[in-house]
């Protein structure tokens, strides 16, 4: 697998008038072509703005961002975060694409469905107002739209929420990107469509060959299709591990007390979420200690108060596997089961 997407030192911070919002600290990451990489974390650590940044969506004028993000397209490799916007915007849509949850803040109300995917082609081919339809119709058959020279000609307002979504995969995968970020794209879905629209989102992704970052909260979907997993908490990644390494011998407390939330179905009768206590801290004068520290069921094992008074660094635990965290990995082991 080649290398298709470099994240170094990257932060994102948002000026305002109670401070700044530090958002993304430091992240470091690498995404390879084929790869699926999942981001979980709970609402608010950082998950959307982390890839907006790497889409050169945010405001510039209002957004403070640093560090590099290297995309390894197939006519090069760019910085994207020093590159001119216009450079960035020849990118998009191109190179890198991104869906979101909502499909309608990508799809316009007032044009067909076709005629705006015609148009995510447009944007970076020469051609026909009619080879733009004909790929249109291409890609919604491909994304498994029945009837799709038909429906391609009907308005977003025609289709349902499963159909709408299929419908963004077509337009964001229009130019075949080798990268694709996908930001909570099931969540609005019933379970059905959810499992379809991710089993279809695979199979493109095997079809192009695509790097794919998938932002979920969902860790029965990140068990099912990812092959690398950032946990991020408090604008930080708190560990990375491949998905196995994570769910069987996670080395962050944080990451604990996520798979615990977890439902399970044999555990259907005394059902008790073990929810994470506590909330995050603000983003605004993050604390020079571990962020976790105040939530922290295990904090106490380290010595001398450390995790009050320092801030731990992304180490290494095992192979392919970093944690944030003071407790040493065969505490931790302990404390796991
Ligand atoms: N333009 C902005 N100005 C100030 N703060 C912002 C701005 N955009 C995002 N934030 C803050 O940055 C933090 C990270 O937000 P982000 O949207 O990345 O969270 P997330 O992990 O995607 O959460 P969710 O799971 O709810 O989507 C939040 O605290 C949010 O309030
Ligand atoms: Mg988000």
């Amino acid at each position: 697998m080649s290398n298709l997407l470099d994240v170094k030192g990257l932060n994102v911070t948002f000026p305002t008038v109670d401070g700044e919002v530090r958002a993304s600290v430091d992240l470091n990451f690498e995404l390879n072509r084929g790869e699926t990489l999942a981001i979980v974390g709970e609402s608010g650590s950082g998950k959307s703005v982390s890839s907006l940044a790497i889409m050169g969506l945010h405001n510039r004028a209002q957004t403070l961002i640093s560090g590099e993000v290297i995309l390894h397209g197939s006519k090069g490799s760019t910085e994207l975060i020093s590159a001119s916007e216009e450079t960035v915007r020849g990118l998009r849509g191109k190179e890198m694409a991104m869906i979101f949850q909502d499909p309608m803040s990508s799809l316009h109300p007032y044009y067909s469905i076709g005629a705006q995917i015609s148009e995510a082609w447009a944007i970076h081919n020469d051609g026909s107002k009619r080879d733009g339809m004909k790929r249109a119709i291409q890609m919604l058959d491909l994304v498994e739209i029945p009837s799709a020279a038909k429906r391609a000609h009907e308005f977003p307002h025609q289709f349902s929420g499963g159909m709408r979504q299929r419908a963004m995969i077509a337009m964001a995968l229009v130019n075949n990107p080798s990268l694709l970020i996908a930001d909570e794209p099931t969540t609005a879905l019933d379970v059905t469509v959810q499992a379809q629209v991710l089993q279809l989102l695979q199979n493109m992704q095997k079809e192009f060959n695509m790097g794919v970052i998938l932002i979920t909260h969902d860790l029965g979907v990140v068990a099912e299709f990812a092959d690398r997993v950032n946990v991020m908490y408090a604008g930080k990644i708190v560990e990375t591990a491949g998905v196995e390494d994570l769910y069987y011998r996670s080395m962050h407390p944080y990451t604990i007390g996520l798979l615990r939330s977890i439902p399970r179905v044999d555990q259907i009768d005394n059902h008790r979420l073990d929810a994470i206590k506590g909330a995050p801290p603000s983003l605004i004068n993050l604390p020079i200690a571990c962020s976790f520290a105040p939530r922290c069921e295990y904090s106490s094992l380290v010595p001398g108060g450390l995790c009050n008074q320092s801030q731990p660094e992304l180490e290494q635990k095992e192979a392919e596997h970093f944690a944030r965290c003071f407790l040493p990995a065969e505490r931790i082991a302990e404390v796991r089961s």
